[in-house]
């Protein structure tokens, strides 16, 4: 494992995080799947691209029906994904090359094939085992109508967040009907979630990404949302505080750090979170959503950075996850923010000025102060996939009604050898989803030895990271539609998003761009430059 100097800062306040999508990162035994086999495989082409950790989507044994977010059994690989023993292999492994590992742990709910809710269906009403979850009897005459008002959480989706057993009663699931929801209210909840947490610490990761973090915590008397808006019946609880507080003894005693998925609107809520006894640092969501326009992208970091400091948590940036639409996608479009309300069918798409804008991001969220998320398939300039309507999988798309395209088209396998059969993924079987035409074309052989390719650009930018320190920013004067700052370490970075070229600031030295410079030394529109002043 890497060691930093004592005296330096901890590894994660400056991290690039890489998000494997085990499913589809890389597949080992050639089956369709990606797997850990895969992974191990691939750790050199990781190490080359220069990532300081893996961030693994939920790998344990899940029946899938919400791509793994649904766990059946939180200490043991799914059986698709490979064991136990070579998750402690590629741990090790990834460790030897410097690269730290964070398990994604999912409190708010289980699978509903998980051992607790197997029990607590069989149990019946007002059962020890049903006090896990939260049942609850019906409404309306013969308790046919559900408990209460509350939305589903996946957006798009009118239906019910409570589904009935033949007994009569209700439970309560703020995603699919087979990932219900846990009571953290009972203390045996707890207990186990820091026990997974001890399991994998003891397993050598570093970290652990908390999935949908500010819903765990609930009104014990689940009352409708039109009658109870404030404190919210389940987003940003006071309660979570508590329980993130113990989170954090346990995680202190190995020296690992939480990343927290936090989706809150209101700044000041969200950096309760990262106080210096709860949670290390949160995914920046408002970086992600933000459309390409300089004021907007220069108020989001200004906000982050505002809001991180009097908590002293790094920042992180984030441009996509599997979750939302692609960069190159979503910055070709007209509308270059994201909002899962707004994602329809047959967008149309400029990719060639969504990946020259996704360079210049790139290079613009690597310069800034804090940690760097990058999701599998983003060093590659992936576009955002169209799956066709009868392999679509992802929940969102048949609970949306078959309006929403779902989540899928960012979870398409990875290509590897622009030569193979199924662009490399894997050698034998037909990806779980298929690859649309023309994916060979971003395979990472043919970008590996291409000076302008997305995947040289990405393993330049982090070897040159380190040339911004973990000093503070400084906005340098610049004109409209243009973000240009220093660092502490006199490195500098220059956006220019305005259709005039603009004038570089005094440098000593050009060290990147997203694209040339034009004739006259001036950076032109959609570009990033790092230089040393
Ligand atoms: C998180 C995950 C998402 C999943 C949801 C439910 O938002 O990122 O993929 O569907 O939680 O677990």
């Amino acid at each position: 494992m890497a060691q930093s100097r004592p005296d330096a800062a901890p590894w994660w306040r400056s991290a690039v995080i890489y998000q494997v999508y085990v499913r589809s990162f890389a597949d080992g035994d050639g089956d369709g799947t990606g797997d850990l086999a895969g992974v191990r495989a691939r750790l050199p082409y990781l190490a080359e691209l220069g990532v300081d950790a893996l961030w693994f989507t939920p790998w344990y044994v899940s029946p899938l029906k919400d791509g793994g977010y649904d766990v059946a059994d939180y200490r043991a690989i799914d059986p698709a994904f490979g064991t136990l023993a070579e998750a402690e292999k590629l741990i090790a492994e990834a460790g030897e090359l410097g690269i730290r590992t964070i398990v994604d742990i999912v409190p708010n709910h289980v699978s509903d094939q998980h051992p607790w809710f197997r029990a607590a269906r069989e149990a019946g009403p007002g059962s020890p085992e049903r006090a896990l979850f939260h049942f609850r009897p019906g409404r309306g005459p013969d308790g046919a109508l559900p408990p209460n008002d509350w939305p589903s959480e996946f957006v798009g989706s009118t239906d019910p967040v409570w589904t009935r057993l033949p007994d009569g009663e209700w439970y309560l699931h703020l995603f699919t009907p087979e990932q219900p929801d846990l009571n953290w209210a009972h203390p045996a909840v707890r207990q186990e979630h820091e026990d997974i947490l001890r399991f994998w610490f003891e397993r050598g990761v570093a970290g652990v990404r908390i999935d949908s973090a500010a819903l765990l915590a609930k009104d014990p008397e689940l009352p409708d949302l039109a009658s109870a808006p404030d404190p919210h019946p389940y987003v940003d609880r006071d309660e979570l505080h508590d329980i993130y507080r113990s989170w954090r003894a346990v995680a202190d005693a190995y020296d690992g750090v939480f990343v927290g998925e936090v989706w809150l609107p209101d700044a000041e809520r969200f950096a309760r979170y990262l106080r210096p006894d709860e949670l290390h640092t949160a995914f920046n969501f408002s970086f992600l959503s933000c459309p390409w326009d300089a004021e907007r992208l220069r108020t989001s970091i200004d906000t982050t950075l505002a809001e991180h400091a009097p908590v002293g948590a790094p920042a992180t940036w984030v441009l996509c996850n599997h979750d939302v639409t692609r960069t190159v996608t979503r910055y070709g479009r007209a509308d270059t923010g994201f909002d899962f309300a707004t994602k329809a069918f047959g967008t149309p798409t400029d990719l060639a000025l969504g990946t020259r804008r996704a360079r210049a991001a790139a290079l613009l969220s690597l310069a800034l102060p804090g940690s760097v998320y990058l999701y599998q398939g983003e060093e590659l300039g992936l576009p955002e996939a169209d799956i066709p309507l009868d392999r679509i999988q992802d929940p969102m798309h048949a609970r949306s009604g078959g309006t929403d395209p779902g989540r899928d088209g960012c979870r398409v396998p990875l290509p590897w050898g622009a030569e193979e059969p199924y662009a490399g993924f894997g050698a034998q079987a037909e990806p779980w989803l298929p690859q649309p035409e023309g994916w060979a074309a971003y395979a990472a052989d043919r970008q590996a030895d291409d000076p302008g390719s997305m995947l040289t650009l990405y393993r330049r930018a982090i070897a040159l990271r380190p040339e911004f320190g973990d000093g503070p920013l400084t906005w340098l004067p610049s004109s409209d539609g243009v973000l240009a700052f220093a660092r502490a370490s006199g490195a500098l970075c220059v956006v220019n998003l305005s259709d005039t070229p603009a004038d570089l600031p005094a440098h000593t030295e050009l060290l990147l761009f997203s694209a040339p410079l034009d004739a006259d030394g001036r950076l032109p529109q959609d570009t990033a430059v790092w230089l040393r002043a």
